[in-house]
């Protein structure tokens, strides 16, 4: 049984200590939930992989309630300092060298001689963090490779028993994990889409190369097959067949299949990807369907993010 915390003065004090105690409280962000635990303790940090079954060669995103804490184990270069002024806290993840004197767990950085490092800007992600004072490790709240979770109820259903604490917050309200920038190398790279935008990055970075869709194994965790639900995904579906859940996107006059939600009528892509998690649970929970048709949505702005997971979720390796 998860035991689920509200976030009152008890509450923090509550998932605190736990922390402090080398275990897991999942708790929500602006983008998603994570599973979080103390980054410098090597068996907190080894039970998130195995209540996740994650490849122990996937890294994790360290977690802090402000930049200063993360430069205690970041090189962070002139780059790195002006997106994290511009855009912290949010949800923006740097690739960075990690110092050789970290005392963040190699587990947490899967060996690797980089760190990815975020501020996340969510009331109870920063309380926590600010009272807990050191960095956390927290990879998003749901089994490898299958669908994110936006709301506790998505963490308790898709895990029956390996999370001990949630600390509540309600539906996280992007509802798309951060964007991934690896400043490690000589040019910025794009790791992974997320709610902010290239368009947003524009401004300090230019044009972005993208690494995307690809198996690099730089990025371990950037697999093919991710985000997945039970069901079958059909994308750039412009009607559901008849035994289909049908995920619409903008005005949909047309037939509805056997369940059926729309991400945004108005056509707007932010509550769009609020919805997605949200809505893809729900449908791939309805008896009897055979599979989930998503309707297209355009390739821009978090556009690109959506596209990102449904194009991974009905991948079929
Ligand atoms: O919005 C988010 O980022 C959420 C919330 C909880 O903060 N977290 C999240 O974590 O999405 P996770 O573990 O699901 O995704 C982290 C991604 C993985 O693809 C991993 O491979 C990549 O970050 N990553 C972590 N460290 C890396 C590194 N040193 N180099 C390249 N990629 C790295
Ligand atoms: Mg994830």
């Amino acid at each position: 049984m998860t035991r689920l915390i509200i976030p009152d003065e008890r509450g923090f004090a509550a998932a605190v200590e736990d922390w402090q105690n080398g275990e897991i409280v999942a708790f929500p962000t602006e983008t998603v939930y994570g599973l979080g635990a103390d980054a410098t303790n090597d068996d907190a940090v080894a039970k998130i992989y195995e209540a996740k079954g994650r490849p122990s060669i996937n890294p994790l995103i360290i977690h802090a309630a402000d930049k200063e804490t993360l430069a205690a184990h970041a090189e962070f270069t002139p780059l790195a300092d002006e997106l994290a002024t511009r855009f912290w806290p949010g949800p923006l993840t740097l690739v960075l060298k990690k110092k050789p004197d970290s005392t963040i767990s190699a587990n947490a950085t899967a060996g690797l001689d980089t760190i990815a490092v975020r501020v996340p800007n969510h009331p109870v992600a920063r309380r926590l963090l600010k009272e807990f004072g050191r960095p956390v490790a927290a990879p998003s709240a749901n089994p490898s490779g299958q669908l994110t979770s936006t709301t506790p109820k998505h963490i308790t259903q898709s895990f029956p028993d390996q999370i001990p604490t949630v600390i509540i917050g309600g539906r996280t309200p992007h509802g798309v994990e951060s964007t991934i920038i690896d400043l490690s190398g000589e040019t910025p790279r794009l790791l992974r889409y997320g709610s902010i935008t290239p368009e947003d990055l524009k401004p300090v970075l230019g044009d972005l190369e993208t690494l995307l869709v690809t198996n690099n194994p730089s990025a371990p965790g950037q697999l093919l097959r991710h985000y997945a639900p039970r069901n079958a995904l059909r994308l750039n579906a412009t009607a559901p067949e008849d035994d289909e859940a049908y995920l619409a996107f903008g005005p949909y006059m047309g037939a509805k299949g056997k369940a059926f939600k729309n991400l945004s009528e108005a056509g707007d892509l932010h509550e769009a990807a609020s919805n997605l998690f949200m809505y893809l649970h729900e449908l791939d929970d309805t008896d009897g369907i055979d599979g989930i048709a998503v309707a297209p949505v355009p390739e821009l702005g978090i556009g690109l993010a959506i596209n990102d997971r449904l194009r991974r979720g009905s991948a079929t390796e």
